[in-house]
């Protein structure tokens, strides 16, 4: 397994709260959904040292054998690429620049400006840290026995593929992006080397695997478009070098029974007894990292439309968003953040009285408190301008436990599953999003228990375990 994160990270003492030194799952989707998996098959993880806190991880062993606070145990192989080549490839290339042209977050008339520095980025930063992590998994296969199979995750490892592929030939690869696959049209943002050095290193790998059946068609129209290679739509293969690589959509999920086991624990139950002291009669939640794609901002601005045509719910209704901050080492994340808590201010300034505020953000990282607060929504705003999947959409309703309503952006990944059974949204649409928010609170209890019904339905159904069985099965057709 193959990722930019480890699947845990090290939180530090906290003297005040008198908290030891943890281990805890890291954050955002991927972890979530690969650390099961991994702790299963025993793999080994290689990731990438971030900061200090994985280079002290790194003295544990090579690989290290870690265990979280809740008992799982990863075999996880760090490489440190260094300082220097790591921010270049993470702050410069990774974020923002590709996962701004994969969730189509640039204003195009301003940004951005691809000169010297972005090509530097890419050689000295993007391709230095994609071939130490090939160099590593070559190591990696020297060293088992068992036929090699490769799990490469995400945007921030296009080249390791075809790296791999030029140095190992019985190897078996798959890459899988978590994040949306754009038109073809707005990937020529990058200059030709850059964009064809990605597909070129995606297409080293066997299978290719995408969140979406949308996902999948833009890839396949980018490789025909962009790159001329020759494509089978219906087949869903791109021919290269000889090879025939597979691309295929494998929705992305959660593992339920792990999860609502989480949900049922003492320190869930701890957070949600807090929750309880302070909630309202009605409560809408969001549960992001504070992403620029998430689409914070809107959201209040939809809470505030619908404040303002229903001033019967003053002092009844409450939006909280708990966010957990991410990337804040990049300028527009920093900026980012700042508009969320100004126009959450400015609206709490404007409606506020008599001791009620209308909207709560918390900017903190606490999965007890996160799924406490799953369990207590009556609406939750998943409002991505473009998500790959977002999981905050299948495990909100999973373990609600007020038969909540899901008010979903039309292009979050996982809008193809659950969409019929959500109230849709265009997330650049304010007031749509504002009535969907007061339908949603207002929906008779008979419609959203059965709606958040065929969600838990979905989601059980279609679990990480069946994620992880579609692709093995098409690997092992392929192998044949
Ligand atoms: C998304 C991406 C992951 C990433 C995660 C957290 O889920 O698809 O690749 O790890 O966000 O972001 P971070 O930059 O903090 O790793």
């Amino acid at each position: 397994m193959v990722a930019n994160r480890a699947p845990l990270a090290l939180q530090p003492a906290d003297p005040y709260r008198g908290l030891p030194e943890r281990l805890v799952k890291g954050a955002g989707g991927l972890v979530t959904a690969l650390s099961s998996l991994a702790a299963a098959t025993h793999a080994v993880w290689v990731a990438i040292a971030r900061d200090d806190s994985d280079r002290a991880l790194m003295q544990r062993g090579d690989p290290a054998s870690l265990m979280t606070d809740d008992g799982t145990e990863y075999k996880v192989a760090f490489v440190d690429p260094g300082r220097e080549a790591y921010d270049l490839y993470y702050s410069v290339i990774s974020n923002p620049l590709l996962w701004f042209i994969q969730h189509y977050l640039w204003d195009l008339a301003r940004e951005p400006i691809v000169d010297e520095a972005t090509q530097h980025a890419w050689t000295n930063g993007y391709l230095a840290v994609n071939r130490v992590v090939a160099d590593r998994i070559v190591d990696e296969v020297g060293r088992s026995k068992l036929p090699p199979l490769v799990f490469i995750q995400d945007y921030q490892l296009y080249c390791v593929a075809g790296l791999v592929r030029q140095r190992l030939d019985d190897v078996r690869i798959q890459h899988f992006v978590h994040i949306p696959w754009p038109t073809p049209q707005y990937w020529t943002i990058l200059p030709r080397t850059i964009r064809d050095s990605i597909v070129h290193g995606l297409l080293g790998a066997d299978v290719l695997g995408f969140q979406t059946s949308r996902d999948v068609r833009n890839f396949l129209m980018t490789c025909e478009e962009n790159l001329g290679l020759t494509v089978d739509m219906r087949e869903r293969t791109v021919f290269f070098e000889g090879r025939a690589v597979w691309v295929r959509n494998y929705p992305i999920s959660v593992d339920t029974a792990e999860f609502l086991a989480h949900a049922e624990s003492p320190e869930v139950r701890d957070e949600e007894a807090r929750i309880d002291q302070w909630r309202p009669e009605h409560l809408i939640l969001r549960v992001d990292r504070t992403d620029l794609s998430k689409n914070i901002v809107r959201g209040f601005l939809a809470y505030e439309r619908m404040l303002q045509a229903h001033p019967e719910l003053h002092g009844k209704v409450l939006f909280w968003a708990y966010l957990q901050p991410s990337r804040q080492d990049i300028d527009d994340y920093r900026a980012y953040l700042g508009s969320v808590l100004s126009v959450a201010a400015r609206v709490n300034r404007a409606y506020s009285r008599g001791g009620w505020t209308p909207i709560r953000v918390e900017i903190e990282d606490n999965m007890d408190r996160a799924i406490a607060a799953y369990r207590n929504f009556d609406v939750l705003l998943v409002n991505p301008i473009y998500d790959g999947m977002n999981l905050v959409a299948k495990e909100g309703p999973l373990c609600n436990r007020r038969n909540g309503v899901l008010v979903l952006s039309e292009n979050a990944g996982s809008h193809e599953e659950l969409g019929t059974f959500a109230l849709t949204v265009n997330p650049f649409d304010v007031d749509e999003t504002a009535q969907a928010l007061y339908l949603g609170l207002m929906m008779d209890a008979r419609q959203r228990k059965a709606r958040i019904g065929h969600i838990r339905e979905i989601v059980r159904t279609n679990d990480i375990t069946r994620w992880i069985a579609l692709q093995l099965q098409d690997l092992r057709e392929l192998i044949g």
